[in-house]
């Protein structure tokens, strides 16, 4: 996931342009999250030798960051998730957390400007231009998906993918109940479906697991509304702006969702590879052979120049 609190301390508001401005860490040149003068630019299906740029659009706990967790764990992807991001910044108690806290927690949504703000620090960072990645939580509005596609248009790298994550309210009700997270690394486990190695403990650092603030049946059920008013309008949003670029991807059960998805995503992308297949891509009989070839070239180098240089030396 990528953020951090200096970052998002970094970036400044142009009131008079009425428009966000984020720095990146790489420099203090002020960027322009999404220019005024650049239009919405919906993608074609002709991605497939360009980064996967995808987008989880979904109910909340139909499985986005699960599923995400999937794809980054097999393929070199990268994963950002505003809920994630959100989390981090209440948990280290920013200005950003403090404003966000209560409405995380009350199951409302964020308002636009400062999510756009959150967004646009990552959004312009070197480990997310040109390479794969996935955006789980944002847009979640009319607004931040404008926005965006201004954005991305802007700079060329379109949005590649959009998945719809179709799963019925009560079988999300019920998962709910049984989340349990990693914090800092937003890994996922349910007692039913995903279960840590030792209960309650992150099968990678061993570190306690713990339940969100936001996952009772009172706030989750406020979350689902919101999703309804304000999020399930992006469906027609990009259905009319991207229509070859939507995808839904139903299912009830624990494996069902994630063979379409994958097997979507390998057709779609032809540049995906997986971690293990980039692996292979370099192995050592390889490397051997290069060293060999780059030692005999430099030999044969030395050798061209030997006639040349003057003999004091
Ligand atoms: P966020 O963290 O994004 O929450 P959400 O959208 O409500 O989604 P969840 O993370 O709850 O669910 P998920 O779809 O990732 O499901 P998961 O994989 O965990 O946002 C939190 C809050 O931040 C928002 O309410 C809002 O206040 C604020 N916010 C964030 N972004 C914002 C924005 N752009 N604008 C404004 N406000 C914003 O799965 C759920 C459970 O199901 C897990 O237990 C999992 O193990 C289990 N499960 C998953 N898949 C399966 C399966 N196939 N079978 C059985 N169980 C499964
Ligand atoms: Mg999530």
């Amino acid at each position: 996931m990528i953020s951090s609190t200096r970052q998002i301390a970094s970036a400044a508001f142009g009131t008079t342009q009425r428009r966000w401005i984020a720095s990146t860490s790489r420099s203090s040149r002020a960027m322009p999250f999404i220019p005024d003068h650049t239009s919405a630019s919906p993608s074609s299906l002709s991605m497939k030798s360009e980064p996967m740029r995808l987008l989880m659009l979904a109910k909340p706990g139909s499985g986005k960051g699960t599923l995400s967790g999937r794809l980054t764990s097999k393929y070199n992807v990268q994963f950002v998730s505003t809920g994630d991001m959100l989390r981090e910044e209440i948990k280290a108690g920013t200005e950003v957390g403090k404003q966000a806290e209560g409405i995380v927690a009350g199951g409302g949504l964020v308002p636009d400007e400062l999510m756009i703000k959150l967004l646009g620090t990552s959004l312009e960072s070197s480990s997310m231009k040109g390479k794969s990645w996935i955006l789980d939580g944002f847009p979640r509005t009319l607004v931040q998906g404008e926005r965006l596609d201004r954005y991305l248009g802007s700079t060329g790298q379109p949005l590649g993918l959009i998945v719809h994550l179709d799963v019925p309210d009560e079988i999300i009700m019920g998962r709910i109940s049984d989340r349990w997270i990693h914090p800092s690394s937003g890994r996922i486990y349910n007692n039913s479906y995903n279960r840590p190695k030792v209960e309650g403990l992150d099968d990678v650092t061993g570190e306690p697991l713990v339940r969100r603030a936001d996952d009772n049946p009172e706030i989750f059920a406020r979350r689902l509304k919101s999703f309804y008013a304000q999020t399930a309008p992006l469906l027609e949003y990009y259905r009319s702006t991207a229509p070859s670029n939507l995808v839904t991807l139903s299912g009830k059960t624990s494996d069902e969702i994630w063979p379409q998805l994958e097997s979507l995503v390998r057709s779609r992308f032809g540049s995906l590879k997986s971690k293990s297949e980039t692996k292979r891509v370099v192995p050592e009989a390889v490397i051997r052979r290069a060293e060999r070839e780059i030692s005999r070239d430099h030999r044969d180098f030395i050798s061209s120049m030997v006639p040349i240089i003057p003999a004091a030396y």
